[in-house]
């Protein structure tokens, strides 16, 4: 009979047998795929996992430190590697939303490229895919390994896509990977959490990137769903967060006329993503988060409920 704690002990047995004393590169995401597959790695060969997590400026609000530190407080060997300035200056102009992805996919396997070459001797990449990825070979829900697995055939392979390739997830489920990690007693709040795409906030502002832009949509998002925690929503919603529109709209501030941004929320029930309804939020917390926005957030005066399915309107506006 499965069971997750029957399939920690043999698969981090396993993984002891195949990869010995090698070592092993992995890229964190700070998703439920990679943490799980990291944690099981962590188990079987300890310090020779070498765990990487890059900040691309393009992540929610302090998630970067945050979800840092968590991986730290866990034991995993872990390097940070701080690539705001980097993605933000080749983003630099770019309106179209698959030019966005290429560029992002393109600086993250650079970097996660120059990152690994540190690792001396490394021999094995890992990676978090799970069951549907194999089948679908193109992740929905994001992280590294979607980006890697997205941009590979572009150009030559970067030398970690040469090493060889663990996955300790790729037979089961994603309800499976988060009963896994709740036997390893991996946080509830972390497995719990939303999906998030890949590109981050860059398919959520739409247009070009600039850092006010990323600034405006992160205090938003933090408003948004911080208060979806606050009123106990946030478990019922499959992914949830905000759009920053090119569009200015009127208001009035005293007896001046402003344009400033508008921003749409987004809240799906989903169960993989590939249809979705959008949640019936309560009326009193739609209002209370609008006020909060508009009187929190400088450069946005108005805010707006996105209420469409998909299909055909799909969960990301970009
Ligand atoms: P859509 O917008 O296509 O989104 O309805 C379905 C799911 O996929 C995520 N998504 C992405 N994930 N790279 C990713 O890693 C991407 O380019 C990307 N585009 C959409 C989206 O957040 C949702 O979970």
């Amino acid at each position: 009979d499965w069971t997750p704690d029957s399939f920690v002990d043999t698969t981090v047995q396993s993984l002891k047998d195949k990869i010995g004393n090698d070592k092993v590169v992995l890229g964190l995401s700070g998703g439920v795929d990679s943490t799980v597959a990291a944690v099981l790695l962590d188990k079987a060969i300890g310090e020779n996992l070498h765990c990487i997590f890059v900040n691309n400026g393009l992540l929610r609000k302090d998630e970067f430190q945050s979800v840092l530190d968590q991986y730290e407080g866990m034991g995993l060997n872990v390097k940070g590697v701080d690539a705001s300035a980097r993605f933000l200056s080749e983003l630099k102009g770019e309106s179209d939303p698959e030019k966005k992805r290429k560029i992002i996919g393109r600086v993250f396997i650079e970097v996660f490229d120059d990152e690994s070459h540190k690792i001396k001797d490394v021999k094995w990449l890992a990676q978090g895919t799970i069951y549907p990825d194999v089948i679908e070979s193109v992740s929905a829900t994001g992280g590294p390994s979607a980006t890697i697995k997205s941009h590979h055939n572009v150009g030559g392979l970067p030398d970690f896509m040469k090493l060889k390739v663990v996955e300790p997830l790729r037979m089961i489920f994603k309800d499976e990977v988060r009963r896994v990690g709740k036997s390893m007693g991996i946080d509830a709040e972390l497995l719990g959490r939303h999906p998030f795409p890949g590109p981050g906030l860059a398919i959520r502002i739409l247009g070009d990137i600039t850092e006010e832009k990323v600034r405006i949509l992160q205090e938003v998002d933090a408003i948004f769903i911080n208060g979806l925690k606050k009123w106990d929503l946030y478990n019922d919603v499959w992914q949830a967060g905000a759009m920053l529109l090119p569009v200015n709209s009127v208001g009035v501030m005293g007896d001046e006329r402003t344009y400033e941004k508008c921003v749409a929320l987004r809240a799906v029930e989903s169960v993989d993503g590939m249809t979705a309804d959008w949640v019936n939020l309560p009326y009193k917390f739609l209002q209370e988060t609008s006020n909060k926005i508009i009187n929190n957030v400088k450069g946005v005066n108005r805010v707006v409920y996105d209420i469409s399915s998909k299909p055909p309107a799909t969960i990301e506006w970009e």
